[in-house]
């Protein structure tokens, strides 16, 4: 069958508003929110139920076209963007965002793959509840692809990652099938785990369609501070104190290098500094409680007391009142945009246990500035989960492309550095198409040999989203 007949076949599974071909529309699907990444496509397929999706990967699979699974496409790696050859079907899921069922009692909520994260958030909202995933693309991204992703953001610490909060998945497999596993089981010890396969798998296994995911008690009380801390060891110190006295109460244990936070203060409207003096890095520490009156500001300012007496805490701010609160969210989240302003941004987005943060630190500072003198390293992200985003800028006032040209260089000083220290060259974002080939070199033969073999048994043609996670 011709393209054009796929094409015809396609449109007739899903209408003419679920198949885009018109280049203008088409654009904003084939590169992703970097501009990072971009590719071609034979069309974008918007089916709107899990039967027309199966429908269309069946008929992409009989005529051995591939499929790339989207979402909201705020992806980091390449993940969802299709290759240059232009006979690739984008199956976006953008027109699957019902909210199926939220259960207050079992504690769970049932939705579409491509409902916005924070249309989650509110619908559990809406009935007293909480769910917790919250990342600075939450008003775009979508559950399919945070699911795909393993996402973690700024919550991890007390609630997990994406595969904590999965109970069931509904997909479509590579040849059309539907596995229904949508489940919202607390326990159920009936062989694999097969959700976790295709949790993570960066749409490589299956499309997945929609999922059962745990909901949580409300929060009803929050406290914020900014605290200013002399190195990443005293951010680590800082960490194990509140956390010590805080335990489930603390919720997020973001760290901003001064780098990080100038890009913001710079570019980030509004955005201002709180402090008189300059220091080499900062810490937000989010505390909550399901309790309306729960006195968490006098709990912070109890802890961070005993942290400036024992010198780890050089200054800090408890958030008085929500635009306060969101004034110093936006000093953290605005960090990836306004690392945009300045060049190339090289990611690396790595984990080493937590109490390797500050070794690593010196360590790969150190390598990076005898590499490429005037660097500027802007490393800040989850802490507490010993995941830092250890992104590179260029020199001020030199060229772009030179310093585009030592990517891959400059990643394998950090990469090195990472493994040296037992961690991971990718803690939240995924492999995509960025980090395929370079992946070979930090995962054990075997852990990669039982991947392919999962890939060969649920994709043996090699169909859905191919050039992507598994080295070439
Ligand atoms: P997409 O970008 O569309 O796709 C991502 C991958 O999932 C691709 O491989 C795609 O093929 C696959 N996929 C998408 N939908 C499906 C589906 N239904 N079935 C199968 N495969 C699918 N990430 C974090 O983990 N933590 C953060 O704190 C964080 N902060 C961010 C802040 C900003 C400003 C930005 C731009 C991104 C951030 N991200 C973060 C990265 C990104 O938002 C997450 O990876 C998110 O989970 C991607 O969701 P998406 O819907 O945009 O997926
Ligand atoms: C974040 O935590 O802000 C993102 O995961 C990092 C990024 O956008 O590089
Ligand atoms: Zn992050």
């Amino acid at each position: 069958m011709t393209t054009s007949a796929l094409l015809e076949r396609l449109r007739a599974l899903v209408g003419d508003a679920g198949l885009v071909t018109d280049p203008g529309q088409l654009a904003g699907y084939l590169s992703d929110w970097r501009g990072a990444y971009s590719g071609s496509a034979a069309a974008v397929v918007r089916p709107g139920t899990t039967e027309e999706v199966a429908e269309v990967v069946r008929a992409c699979a009989e005529e051995g076209v591939a499929v790339v699974p989207q979402g909201g496409n705020t992806g980091l790696c390449g993940g969802a963007v299709p290759d240059a050859s232009g006979r690739q079907v984008v199956v976006s899921l953008d027109r699957m965002r019902r909210v199926r069922a939220v259960d207050p009692v079992d504690q769970t909520i049932t939705v579409e793959a491509g409902v916005v994260l924070q249309a989650v958030q509110e619908a559990a909202a809406a009935e007293g509840c909480l769910f917790p995933l919250s990342l600075g693309s939450e008003g775009s991204c979508t559950i399919g692809g945070n699911l795909s992703t393993n996402a973690g953001g700024t919550a991890v610490l007390r609630y997990g990652t994406m595969r904590d909060l999965t109970l069931g998945l509904e997909v479509v497999l590579p040849d059309g099938r539907v596995w229904n596993g949508l489940r919202g089981l607390r326990k159920d010890n009936t062989g694999y785990d097969l959700k976790q396969l295709f949790i993570g798998a960066e749409g490589t296994l299956g499309l997945v369609t929609a999922a059962v995911l745990k909901l949580f008690p409300a929060v009803r009380s929050r406290a914020t501070a900014w605290v200013a801390v002399g190195s990443a060891q005293a951010a680590v110190d800082l960490f194990g104190i509140v956390r010590g006295l805080c335990s489930d109460r603390l919720t997020g244990f973001e760290i901003m290098s001064r780098q990080s936070v100038e890009f913001v203060l710079r570019h980030g409207s509004g955005a201002r500094d709180l402090f008189g003096a300059v220091h080499p890095w900062y810490v937000l520490v989010e505390l909550s409680d399901t309790l309306p009156d729960a006195g968490l500001d006098g709990l912070l300012e109890f802890v961070l007391g005993g942290a400036f007496e024992r010198g780890v805490a050089d200054d800090a701010v408890v958030a008085s009142g929500s635009a306060q609160v969101a004034a110093l969210r936006a000093l953290r989240e605005g960090i990836s945009e306004a690392q945009n302003f300045e060049g190339p941004s090289l990611k690396h987005d790595v984990t080493v246990p937590v109490s390797s943060i500050p070794a690593f630190v010196e360590r790969t500072d150190a390598a990076l500035r005898a590499a490429v003198p005037g660097i500027r390293i802007v490393a800040y992200g989850h802490v507490g989960d010993g995941n830092l985003h250890y992104n590179l800028s260029k020199p001020v006032h030199s060229d772009d492309d030179a310093f585009r040209q030592r990517a891959d260089e400059l990643a394998r000083v950090v990469y090195d550095s990472t493994s040296s220290f037992g961690g991971s060259i990718s803690a939240e974002h995924g492999l995509g198409q960025s980090k395929r080939d370079v992946i070979a070199d930090y995962k054990d033969d075997l852990e990669l040999e039982l991947m392919r073999g999962v890939k060969q048994l649920l994709d043996p043609r090699g169909l859905m989203n191919p050039g992507k996670v598994l080295p070439g």
